[in-house]
């Protein structure tokens, strides 16, 4: 017999999407569970984003999450493009009105959520087995999950949320549903290496070998990543020859990356994914779950954040004052948000790497469009205004 217990929402994931949700709901009284197919410290270790919005940082701080973000973040004014061997800087601040984008990992986002729902006495349901979500189109949706120690558990619940990523349960249960996809013909290796970073803002870099980014976590820690072909085994690729490549697509005269001890190695599909509606009956789908963005546009992590910020509105406004009308409209108000994401991470990546076989045609079409976002202020505005963030979030904490 399953331990039977009530909730108001229930959330599939502790990914940032999870656990910020259950954060804002809690800080509108709203009580939730999160329950996770990973452990925690699955969860806290897992390298993934590092670039947040100026939006995204004023909200983390606005509901609290701000204290190590503002002391260890590293905040941006601006990105460098590299191409044909030159490096032309692009500065946000004076291309937008004043915007800037900060470096701060999403590691550190998840610990930092993790323990402010836990220090609020949250329920975390970390390493849950045979998690499952039924009754959604009924008024009490029940989410059940197998917990650690063996012990079945069924949690009704008012609304449930789907934040459990790409591979989860939740999107397949919306019937019906419209899936708009794309995928590459490229991955990224991604790494971690002990080295001051030699740059003081990102690098992202069209090569005739391939696309090449220059990012960091920290003044001693140096984030890479180098476009290798899709499915590419990690093992393909020795410390050595990392660095070979990095230096090379890097290149510019008295310059060169800064080499260290590579700590993490990882390589990560490339894809597009829209699905629509983001929501049925009683589920609602947020973040990864609903979409993915090319991570060229550095959008992912902010557009799961920028749906639960509707979310936690629509549930606030469904489950405190009984009015549905937000929850209506959740879909069509995340998507349009989404779908400029899309545009804007497909149209970098479209710029930045180079196909296999790619014609000359489409090289000179790229170096073209470089040409023009770094020579042209309007051209340049229009990245920098979609780097930074289309349209400002809206949240009242
Ligand atoms: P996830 O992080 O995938 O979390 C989902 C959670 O659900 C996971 O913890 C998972 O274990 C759990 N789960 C799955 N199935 C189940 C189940 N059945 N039961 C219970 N739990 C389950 N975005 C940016 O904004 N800026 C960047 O600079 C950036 N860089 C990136 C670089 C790389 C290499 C990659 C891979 C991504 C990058 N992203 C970036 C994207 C960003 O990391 C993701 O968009 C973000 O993790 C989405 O958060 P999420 O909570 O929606 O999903
Ligand atoms: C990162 O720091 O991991 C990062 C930054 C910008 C991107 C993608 C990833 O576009």
């Amino acid at each position: 017999m399953a331990v039977t217990s009530r909730t108001r929402v229930g959330i599939v994931g502790a990914g940032p999407a999870g656990l910020l949700l259950a954060h804002l709901l809690a800080l509108h009284g709203i009580e939730s569970i999160v329950v996770e197919n990973r452990s925690r410290a699955y969860c806290e270790a897992r390298q993934r984003a590092g670039l947040l919005e100026a939006g995204t940082v004023e909200l983390l701080r606005a509901v609290g999450l701000g204290k190590r973000l503002d002391a260890e973040g590293m905040e941006h004014g601006g990105i460098y493009l590299q191409f044909d061997g030159e490096r032309h800087h692009l500065d946000f601040r004076s291309l937008t009105d004043g915007r800037w984008v900060t470096i701060y990992a999403q590691t550190e986002i998840v610990k930092d959520m993790i323990a402010a729902r836990l220090a609020a006495g949250g329920a975390i349901e970390f390493s849950a087995s045979e998690v499952a979500v039924s009754d959604v189109t009924s008024d009490r949706p029940v989410l059940a999950y197998t917990d650690e120690s063996g012990v079945a558990h069924e949690v009704t619940c008012d609304v449930i949320a789907g934040c459990d990523g790409f591979h989860g349960i939740c999107r397949p249960l919306i019937p019906d549903l419209s899936v708009s996809e794309r995928t590459y013909p490229y991955a990224w290796l991604g790494i971690l290496a002990d080295a001051a970073p030699s740059t003081d803002e990102l690098i992202y870099s069209r090569h005739a070998d391939g696309f090449a980014l220059y990012s960091m976590r920290s003044p001693e820690v140096t984030r890479l990543y180098l476009q290798v072909p899709p499915d590419e085994p990690v093992e393909n690729w020795p410390d050595d020859q990392i660095w070979t490549q990095l230096q090379k697509r890097f290149a510019v005269d008295g310059w060169s990356v800064s080499e260290g001890a590579i700590t993490d190695k990882s390589v990560t599909a490339m894809r597009s994914f829209v699905a629509a509606p983001m929501r049925h009956g009683r589920l609602f789908i947020a973040g990864d779950a609903a979409h993915i963005v090319p991570p060229t546009g550095a959008k992912g992590l902010n557009l799961a954040f920028s749906d639960v910020i509707v979310l936690a509105a629509a549930l606030r406004a469904a489950l405190v004052d009984g009015s549905w009308g937000l929850a209506d409209a959740y879909s069509d108000t995340c998507l349009d948000r989404v779908w400029r994401a899309t545009h804007f991470s497909w149209w970098m990546t479209s710029m930045l790497h180079v196909a296999p076989g790619q014609d000359p045609f489409e090289s000179q079409l790229q170096l073209s469009q470089l040409r023009y976002v770094t020579s042209s202020r309007a051209a340049a505005v229009s990245l920098a205004e979609n780097y930074c963030g289309y349209k400002p979030l809206r949240f009242d904490f």
